[in-house]
């Protein structure tokens, strides 16, 4: 399995910034979460999930920006969740991730519990439209990756008050999706408490990366 990130790479000692969950010793396996990987690699496309190369972006991101409370929407199989969660690993967070259908949420459940990422990741099944609203606190990491033309829903019912300042937004599919979520890219660009890129993996998805501002 040819990569950018090395397996393992999580199961370093650098743990443990954050919360009880973090002191914790991990219980993802980096064999068997390589297998586990190697499986949901292979229904990609059954169950559109995100390519390789832009669940390691997500990995990466998690870590560099240290992020602890994340949110996706969107879980489906739960590929995007476990390269999460393993980042999670490193910061001492936790992820919550919202599914509107019910066989991919118990899927997800399974590949979350055998990858040993149960605690780091909860798993909720529900449509996210209503479900983001009965979510406690802020997130300093949101991955949006449901209903394309539902990001400005999301985006209203996340901005302000559950975005945290010095939280990131990632939008997947921004660039081959683009008429989709127009809406919200138009809006976000416009927002002067937002620093906005778009960036590709793969040359064909594209993810929107919104930045919020500390000061705003
Ligand atoms: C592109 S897939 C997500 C892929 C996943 N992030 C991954 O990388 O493995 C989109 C998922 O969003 C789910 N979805 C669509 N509308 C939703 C909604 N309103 N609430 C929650 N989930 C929704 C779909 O059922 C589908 O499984």
């Amino acid at each position: 399995m040819a990569g950018l990130l090395t397996f393992g790479a999580w199961a370093t000692p650098a743990v443990a910034q954050t919360g009880d969950a973090g002191r914790k010793p991990s219980k993802a396996d980096p064999s068997r979460v390589r297998k586990i990987l190697d499986g949901m690699e292979s229904q990609i496309g059954r169950y559109w999930s995100t390519p390789r190369k832009d669940a390691e972006f997500l990995h990466l991101m998690v870590k560099a920006t240290r992020a602890v409370h994340i949110l996706e929407v969107g879980t489906s199989q739960g590929y995007s969740a476990i390269w999460m969660g393993l980042a999670l690993e490193e910061t001492g967070g936790r992820l919550m991730t919202i599914e509107i259908d019910t066989e991919r949420h118990r899927l997800a459940r399974k590949n979350v519990q055998d990858a040993g990422l149960a605690g780091r990741v909860t798993l909720i099944r529900g449509d996210a439209h209503r479900e983001i609203a009965g979510l406690r606190g802020t997130f300093d990491f949101v991955f949006l990756d449901a209903d394309k033309d539902g990001q400005m829903d999301y985006f209203r019912k996340l901005y302000p008050n559950k975005l945290a300042p010095g939280a990131i937004i990632a939008v997947h599919n921004a660039i081959s999706e683009a008429g989709d979520m127009k809406d919200y890219a138009e809006t976000i660009r416009r927002l002067p408490d937002f620093d906005t890129v778009i960036i590709s993996t793969t040359l064909g998805d594209g993810i929107s990366l919104s930045y919020r501002h500390r000061a705003s």
